[in-house]
């Protein structure tokens, strides 16, 4: 699975941030034809993007498309040129605002056709789907496993709290008068269930208060507690805190791999199925927690600085 931690979000009518997205430590970049793009810039916005694919040094990051939502009239050209122009420099496309799952299925069919007209490795470009309005989040789990190219469900909180009515304009934030809980609990965890049930990643939306650092870790911080795998980021300011938010620290990287290291011991030369750790007793529930956070120290190029003595 590739790693994402952070998703950068760039207009793909801004040539200067096509170029400045190239030197950020982000996991993820997705080039933007939707929200981003004012509807008479659009054209001139696939250009630049198969440009930049195509001539910008992207090594070590997601590429990743979002095209326009299929009750516009561009998605279909948006897929077109972007694939035929920079299908081989591409690993995703983002499809937003997706309702139901004949929507990932078009988009499916097309790019195999695409594939095989250009005669390209047909299956090699994933989807990732965004979830922004009420219709999609009672659909998620058809959605989540409509196709094999998923890769992820990416929540859109913007898109989505204007589709419920939440009496909110800042995007990210509680709503004012909700002081009880956190109004983001169940879709976030509906999306969560129905990503994990299908193997997707889960990744969290934006948060617009771009200046307010403190503000985006804690609510990245929420996210990454419930076990998303990454959140978009908006500006080079946010970079360093969602990556290390969604990083495990060194010391639980290290415990997890402890705990994989000891297990793989007492199961294979003891014979034993439940043991103590220290002071802390593991079983085979204990190996899958750690897999996963060994799984993501080791995406997030962790060392391990502990090693296990019998
Ligand atoms: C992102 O697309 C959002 O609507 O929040
Ligand atoms: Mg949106």
């Amino acid at each position: 699975m590739r790693s994402r931690r952070s998703v950068l979000a760039v207009p793909g009518s801004n040539p200067r941030f096509l170029e400045k997205a190239q030197t950020l430590p982000v996991d993820e970049v997705f080039l933007d034809l939707e929200d981003s793009v004012a509807p008479l810039a659009k054209e001139e916005a696939r250009a630049n993007i198969v440009r930049a694919l195509r001539e910008g040094d992207w090594s070590g990051k997601t590429r990743v498309v979002r095209v326009n939502d299929l009750t516009t009239q561009w998605t279909y050209r948006d897929v077109i040129e972007i694939v035929e122009g920079a299908g081989e420099q591409l690993d995703c496309l983002m499809l937003p605002k997706v309702q139901d799952p004949t929507e990932v299925i078009w988009l499916d069919t097309l790019l195999t056709q695409i594939e095989k007209t250009m005669g390209y490795e047909v299956g090699r470009i994933g989807i990732e789907a965004q979830i922004e309005n009420a219709r999609g989040l009672v659909n998620v789990d058809a959605i989540a496993g409509s196709s094999k190219r998923l890769e992820t469900l990416v929540f859109g909180p913007a898109d989505f709290m204007a589709s419920i009515n939440m009496r909110t304009l800042v995007v990210g934030e509680q709503p004012p008068g909700y002081a009880e809980g956190d109004a983001y609990h169940y879709i976030l965890m509906r999306l969560l269930m129905a990503a994990r049930s299908h193997d997707l990643q889960v990744i969290d939306g934006p948060y617009l208060q771009i200046k307010d650092v403190e503000g985006f870790r804690r609510v990245a911080t929420r996210a990454a507690a419930l076990g998303f795998d990454g959140k978009w980021v908006l500006h080079p300011a946010q970079v360093d805190a969602c990556n290390e938010v969604f990083s495990p620290s060194q010391e639980d990287y290290d415990h997890a791999e402890l705990i994989l290291e000891a297990y793989e011991y007492y199961t294979t030369v003891e014979k034993r199925g439940a043991v103590m750790l220290g002071d802390e007793m593991i079983d085979e529930a204990s190996r899958k927690m750690a897999l996963v956070v060994a799984a993501k120290g080791r995406a997030a190029g962790l060392r391990r600085t502990k090693r296990f003595t019998p």
